[in-house]
Parts: C-alpha cells; sequence; structure tokens
C-alpha cells in the first residue's frame, strides 16, 4: 500500500503542499518518497529512498517549481525501495510523471512489449509501464487524457494514478481500479489523494472517483468518465467535519478497526502475488525432504493452519516450530535437504531471523514469506514472497494474517496440483473460493459485527475465556485467543477442543465462556461432543457455526453465523474476522487502546 497526492494551484508553488499531505500518508508506507511538477513546460522531479523526513531534510521536497505537482510515499511491493525505484516514474522523454499505488499484475508482458518498441526501463517497478505507455500512446494521439484512458485500458490489476505531463501542464489526469483515490474540491484549486486525510488541511468538499473510472484535474475543475465508454459522470460532492486525527483512521477510532475491515482489499492484493514468484517457491517446497514452517506469535499460527493445508491438499508433511523453539529443537537436525519456509509481517522478527540464520548456517534453503520487501528476512532468503498488505499500524496483527494465510493456501494449492494428490476438479473449487475470499470476508464483517459487539457487552467483565477448535481450526482458536490476550489483558486458553479431557476441562466452571471455531467441516461431529462436555461443567457456550446449523446452534448459548461453504481448509481466513472483532470490542469496551496493548512491540528485533 503507498500514498499518492496531486495538487493544481490556481497560482503559486504546489510543493509545500504536497509534502505536507505526503507526510499525513506516511502510515500508508515509509520507505521512500518523492515529488514531480511541472512549471514553464518543464518537468522537475526529486526523490529518494528512506522516511519522507530524512528525505525532506538532505533533498529539500518543497524546492521544485509550479502549480502542478503529484508526490508519492512508498510501500514496497516490487522493486527494493532505493532512490531508483522511487515515484514518480517517468517515461523515456522525461515529460510524463506518474505516481501510483496499488499492484499492476500484468506488468512484466507489458514491459516486454515496450522493450520491444525501444522503451528503456531503469526501475524493478510494475509502476514504471505506465509512463510508457502513455508515451507510447501519445505518439498516436495528441492529448494526454486520450493516452491515459488507452493505457489504463491495458492494465490489469489495481492502481490510483495520477499523471501530468509538460506537454499539457494545466492538468492532472487520474485514474483509479480498486486501490482508493479521492478528489478534494478547493477554492485555490483541486487535489486528489489516496485518502481524505492527505488533503483535508485543504479542502473539506470532497468527490469520489470509483473503480474503473479516469478524471481530468484542472485548477477549477474536475470532469469524470467511465475509462471503458467514456461516459461521463455526473457525481455531487460531500463534505467532512472529521479532525486530522479521525481521518487519518478514516473515520474509524483505531487502527486496527479500520485494518480489520480493511480486509477485503488487502485480501485481493495477496491474491495478486506474481506467478512466477508463487512457482519458484513451490518449486523449491516441492523439493524439500523436510520443510519447517518457522515464525512467532501471529505468524506462527498462520503457519500451523498451512501445516493443515499442505497436508491435506499435496499429501506434504511440514513441520510448524515456533520460531525461538527452532534452534534448540530441531538445530542440529536442520541441514542441506531441509527447507525453511520462514513467516514474518515485518521480516525483522529476531527468533525468526535466529532461526534462519541458524539453518542457512548449515545449509538448508531459506524461503520467506513477509509484508516488507525491505526487511532482512528477504535478504537472507533464497526466494521470498511479499503479501502486499501495506503497513499494518495497529500492534495486533489483524489484515497481514489473513494475508497470509492467502498466500500459504495459494502454495498449497500450487503444491496439490504439482503432486497431483487430489483432483482437479477439488483443486478448482478450492481455488474459486480463495479467489471469492475478499467478498467472503466483506460479507463476514457484515453479518457478525453487530453480534459480535453484543457478545462483547455480555461478556466484558469475565476474566476467563477459552477457544476451542479441531483440526485446522485449532489455528484458528489459538489466533483467536492471541488477540483477546495481548489487547484485552484478559486470561484466555486455546487448544485442540479433544486436549479438553486431558487437563484444561478442569479449569471450566459455572459460566465460563467457551468458544468454539465449528465450521462445517469434518471435525463437526467431534466438535458437538466437545460442545456437551463443557456444557455439562456449566460453561457458557459461543459457537461460530455455519448460517442455518440449527443443531450446534441449539447447543450454543450464543452463536455468531457464518457464511455457508465454505471449505474447512479455508476456514480460518474468515473464522478469525470475528475472533479479532471480538477482541477488538473487548478492548474497547473495558477502556483500553487496542493500537497501543501495554508492554507489545508491533516488532520484536530483541531476544
Ligand atoms: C500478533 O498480533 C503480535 N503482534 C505478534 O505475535 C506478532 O505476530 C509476532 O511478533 C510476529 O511478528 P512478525 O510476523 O513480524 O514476525
Amino acid at each position: 500500500m503507498c500514498g499518492i497526492t496531486g495538487i493544481i494551484l490556481k497560482k503559486g508553488n504546489a510543493a509545500p503542499l504536497v509534502y505536507e499531505s505526503l507526510k499525513r500518508l506516511e502510515y500508508r508506507g515509509y520507505d521512500s518518497a518523492g515529488i514531480a511538477s511541472i512549471d514553464n513546460l518543464k518537468l522537475y522531479m526529486k526523490k529518494d529512498s528512506g522516511k519522507l523526513d530524512e528525505i525532506h531534510k538532505k533533498i529539500d521536497l518543497t524546492d521544485i517549481p509550479g502549480p502542478l505537482v503529484i508526490g508519492h510515499i512508498r510501500w514496497a511491493t516490487h522493486g527494493y525501495p532505493d532512490k531508483i525505484n522511487a515515484h514518480p516514474h517517468t517515461d523515456c522523454t522525461k515529460t510524463i510523471a506518474v505516481v501510483h499505488n496499488g499492484v499492476i499484475e500484468n506488468f512484466l508482458e507489458l514491459r516486454r512489449e515496450l522493450e520491444e518498441k525501444g522503451h528503456k526501463f531503469i526501475t524493478r517497478t510494475d509502476t514504471e509501464v505506465v509512463p510508457h505507455l502513455i508515451e507510447e500512446e501519445m505518439n498516436a494521439t495528441d492529448d494526454l487524457y486520450t493516452a491515459v484512458l488507452r493505457a489504463v485500458r491495458k492494465l490489469k490489476g489495481s492502481y490510483a494514478l495520477a499523471i501530468i505531463s509538460s506537454s499539457e501542464p494545466d492538468k492532472i489526469v487520474c485514474a483509479r481500479n480498486e486501490s482508493p483515490l479521492i478528489i478534494g474540491v478547493g477554492k485555490e484549486g483541486m487535489y486528489c489523494s489516496s485518502d481524505i486525510p492527505a488533503i483535508l488541511e485543504y479542502t473539506n468538499k470532497f468527490i469520489t472517483l470509483d473503480n474503473r473510472e479516469i478524471a481530468i484535474l484542472t485548477h477549477d475543475g474536475v470532469s469524470i468518465r467511465k475509462i471503458k465508454d467514456e461516459q461521463v459522470v455526473y457525481r455531487t460532492s460531500f463534505e467532512v467535519d472529521w479532525d486530522i486525527e479521525q481521518a487519518e483512521k478514516q473515520g474509524y477510532p483505531h487502527f486496527m478497526l479500520k485494518e480489520i475491515h480493511e480486509q477485503p482489499d488487502s485480501l485481493r492484493d495477496a491474491l495478486r502475488l506474481q506467478e512466477q514468484y508463487l512457482d519458484l517457491v513451490t518449486t523449491f517446497l516441492d523439493r524439500g525432504r523436510e520443510i519447517f514452517l518457522v515464525a512467532a506469535g501471529t505468524s506462527y499460527h498462520a503457519c500451523l493452519a498451512a501445516s493443515y493445508m499442505f497436508s491435506k491438499l499435496a499429501k506434504l508433511t511440514t513441520y510448524p516450530v515456533i520460531a525461538s523453539e527452532f534452534i534448540d529443537r530441531y538445530g542440529d537436525a536442520v541441514g542441506i535437504d531441509s527447507v525453511i519456509l520462514a513467516v514474518s509481517q515485518s521480516g525483522e522478527t529476531y527468533d525468526t531471523l535466529k532461526a534462519v540464520d541458524h539453518a542457512r548456517m548449515r545449509a538448508a534453503t531459506i524461503i520467506g514469506i513477509t509484508n516488507n520487501v525491505a526487511s532482512t528476512l528477504t535478504r537472507v532468503s533464497r526466494a521470498y514472497l511479499v503479501q502486499q498488505s501495506g503497513p499494518e499500524i495497529g500492534v495486533a496483527a489483524t489484515k497481514t494474517f489473513t494475508a497470509q494465510l492467502i498466500v500459504l493456501a495459494q502454495l498449497a494449492l500450487r503444491l496439490a496440483k504439482i503432486r497431483g494428490k487430489i483432483s482437479q476438479d477439488e483443486i478448482d473449487e478450492l481455488k474459486e473460493k480463495l479467489y471469492r475470499m475478499p467478498e467472503i470476508i466483506k460479507e463476514t464483517i457484515i453479518m457478525t459485527e453487530e453480534k459480535v459487539k453484543e457478545l462483547a457487552e455480555k461478556y466484558r467483565d469475565k476474566n476467563l475465556f477459552l477457544f476451542l477448535g479441531r483440526g485446522i481450526s485449532t489455528a484458528t482458536a489459538l489466533e483467536g485467543r492471541l488477540k483477546l490476550l495481548e489487547i484485552t489483558y484478559k486470561p484466555a486458553l486455546a487448544f485442540p477442543a479433544a486436549e479438553s479431557k486431558h487437563g484444561p476441562i478442569s479449569i471450566v466452571e459455572e459460566g465460563v465462556p467457551v468458544i468454539f471455531i465449528a465450521p462445517y467441516d469434518e471435525t463437526r461431529k467431534d466438535v458437538i461432543g466437545n460442545i456437551m462436555e463443557m456444557k455439562a461443567r456449566g460453561a457458557e457456550i459461543i459457537a461460530l457455526c455455519e448460517e442455518g446449523d440449527e443443531e450446534i446452534k441449539g447447543l450454543a448459548d450464543e452463536y455468531i453465523e457464518m457464511s455457508r461453504d465454505i471449505p474447512g481448509l479455508l476456514s480460518p481466513i474468515p473464522y478469525v474476522v470475528p475472533l479479532q472483532l471480538l477482541a477488538y470490542y473487548l478492548a474497547v469496551y473495558n477502556g483500553l487502546d487496542p493500537d497501543k496493548p501495554r508492554n507489545l512491540a508491533k516488532s520484536v528485533t530483541v531476544p
């Protein structure tokens, strides 16, 4: 996730305003930044890697002339976050500048076509194909809008684009598909940005740009058309009365809630990984004699869930291991035939990196899955996948967890295909469901949030919770418990439901809330038995079950109904969402700040 801003003023220099705007977008990415402007028919540009204020101190981003300016702050997904890969990006003639937020899926084929036409590329980014496409189209037409329209029609994937050209210094052309882009209507000029907070200082009047729409901003207005057929769009503006602090959370009270609600979008990007990177990682996994899934905390829960997917879909045995235990447990056994799949959203977790370093010294193959392309993990990995969730500000992992599951599920399905252990029909059915996950998550939030609020109110004073599941739902239970533990500080237990009789059930007494994760999968019958066990001891049963599952609903004191026909092996992805919300609302109803839980850091880079 990156942040873009464009400003065109009636008069004066817009660069200082764009710089201030980028500061408000830093939560969207902060590994490089840049600004470009047009003045007297000349393109000016400044950009560098690093945090925004460091770059500004070094090269003064506000010191470029002109009333027409675009800016970008980056969370790298393609191409290392160095100066050359920083946005804006330009065409061969250095007269067109582009800033982009999103993922262009077909950039490699577009790049090959453009290189065959003689275009010279200088970066590793997906974005750089855009200015060259526009340049190519400008050869065939005489106006920027038409060139941009034809160029974006060739793009597949998500984009929020702002484009300027020295040949038409009176406009910014914007285009959007899935990545957010808002237009600001001001007295001194017109604005566009990834979100409202970035330009709220300049106007509180906005117009939305919807998917597959293109807009021309001049200093006194905007015109919007459909990309598909150039149908003119008439859309009235709206006003907001947020303060800046609220606006940075886009109206949500906390980043954690915003990030829970962001999951449909972040999962769409997790489903847009480059095929050849997924295939490379799959090949390493397929060849490994033994595969360790190494991670900490929430990322470990993703690995635990993945071990079920790899086993059931590809008949591949993998060993999920808590990173801090890896060396003591497997350190002497790991060797050249071992593959370490290290999962870390920050890519900087000390325990995970220590385990990876140990395995690397023993010639094991290191594969990384991370959210941070500039992290240590990517540098020490033989191959890596970037999950493309964008920065996660809340200390509690939410959208990065479901994105990790999406990436791991894609690997499991690829391994299933290579190994031919399940039918193509089964693979196709699971793949169809996987690609529907963003929609399923959206439905889940709509279906469950109000019920979860009621439950949080009802159980806000409880001081012990149990989370139980069987099979892959054990991972869901562990993650739900960690969410509750880390932001409400309430004691909670989670273990495979069948383990209850081996000890933990002794803790259960009248009124203890026991949350069962009970999707309609092969574990359901046994889960019903476990529910009965707990009921017999007076537990308060809260069941996450499929909509219309009357048997489980009848046994529960409370239930949360989930969308139908979710395959058990993909169930952690939607089923964790009500548990994220439950932890969030329990924290808020207990007067706690879910974004900043005590004693915790977002990335644990110490032993
Ligand atoms: C999860 O909510 C916690 N923030 C924590 O357990 C986290 O998952 C763990 O520290 C691992 O972080 P990583 O994914 O960046 O390696």
